[in-house]
């Protein structure tokens, strides 16, 4: 994906800021290789463009938003290490390499996932490592909610249930939006929240972009997934029809679906032009309706 200047500057120093967590004196040093390699040096990095994004609407200490932006990123790499597993979609191929229980096993794949999830927390609650903390519980919060049973890891739940199952418009909605919607949204929360000044007005309005963002991105993921090769997607294609996996292009079809998703896209331009100048929202907005990965 191209980015611009200000997008690849803020990618360039997220990918240290990763190295730098992701530090190999440990004890146990095949556990932090399996994190490593499913952590650095890949991925879109969306969820940390969309904390710097957020962020940028008001005053913010850009290292904050970088320790929240890489804690996001994170969550994010544990959540495709467990969602890879055999016993969840059985994934042999992950942002082009083999997924982390192939190149290891798969007990350490879980732990590598189990670790990562752990650190994200680690980072935003190490003492005197923020400079502005004045929100920072509220951004744990949003952050612990986005992640377990309220969020991604209960959406994970309902896309194993419902598997094989044919569920209705709004189940299927709930579940997009909880397996991806939450953190997508826990990224665009927590960067607002690490702004000096907070709007109330302001937050309602991002909830809104948020949600529909992250259905968005979840419906283009189903899109991709039946329309694109493996080669261009980095995982394997046609995954989700021969898995009988509940997607939106599976229940409702590739054209309704292709609507949906442009129907998500266009609100978010309107609610953005509403805001104000929000333009890397816009940007990333762009983004995730055009992206071809
Ligand atoms: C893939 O997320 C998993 C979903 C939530 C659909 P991304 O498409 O952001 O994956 P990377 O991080 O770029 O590999
Ligand atoms: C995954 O959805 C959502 C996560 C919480 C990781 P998918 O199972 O469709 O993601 P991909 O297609 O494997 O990346
Ligand atoms: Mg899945
Ligand atoms: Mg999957
Ligand atoms: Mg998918």
């Amino acid at each position: 994906m191209n980015y611009n200047t200000s997008f690849q500057q803020f990618i360039n120093d997220l990918e240290q800021a990763l190295e730098c967590e992701l530090g190999c004196n440990v004890i146990a040093t095949n556990l932090m290789a399996a994190m490593r390699y499913s952590s650095l040096d890949g991925g879109k990095r969306i969820r940390p463009l969309l904390v710097y994004a957020s962020s940028s609407i008001g005053e913010a200490n850009y290292t904050d938003v970088l320790k929240v932006a890489v804690a996001l990123e994170l969550i994010h790499c544990y959540s495709l290490i467990h969602d890879d597993l055999p016993a969840m979609d059985n994934d042999s191929l992950r942002r082009n390499r083999p997924t982390c229980h192939i190149k290891y096993d798969e007990s350490t794949a879980i732990l590598a996932g189990d670790a990562l999830q752990s650190l994200a927390f680690e980072i935003l609650s190490r003492p005197n490592n923020f400079k502005n903390n004045a929100n920072l519980l509220d951004v744990i919060y949003n952050l612990a909610r986005a992640t377990g049973v309220h969020g991604m890891a209960g959406g994970q739940d309902l896309d194993l249930q419902n598997t094989g199952r044919k569920i209705n418009l709004n189940e299927l909605k709930l579940m997009h939006s909880l397996k991806t919607g939450a953190l997508i949204k826990a990224a665009i929360v927590c960067g607002y929240l690490l702004c000096q000044e907070v709007d109330k007005h302001v937050l309602d309005k991002l909830n809104l972009f948020a949600d529909n963002l992250g259905l968005l991105f979840q419906i283009t993921d189903d899109i991709l997934d039946a329309t694109q090769t493996t080669a261009i997607l980095g995982k394997t294609a046609n995954k989700d029809i021969t898995s009988n996996k509940a997607t939106y292009v599976n229940l409702l079809g590739l054209s309704v679906a292709r609507e949906m998703a442009f129907d998500l896209y266009q609100q978010n331009i309107e609610l953005l032009a509403n805001l104000g100048k929000y333009d890397y929202l816009a940007q990333i907005n762009d983004k995730v309706y055009l992206r071809k990965n």
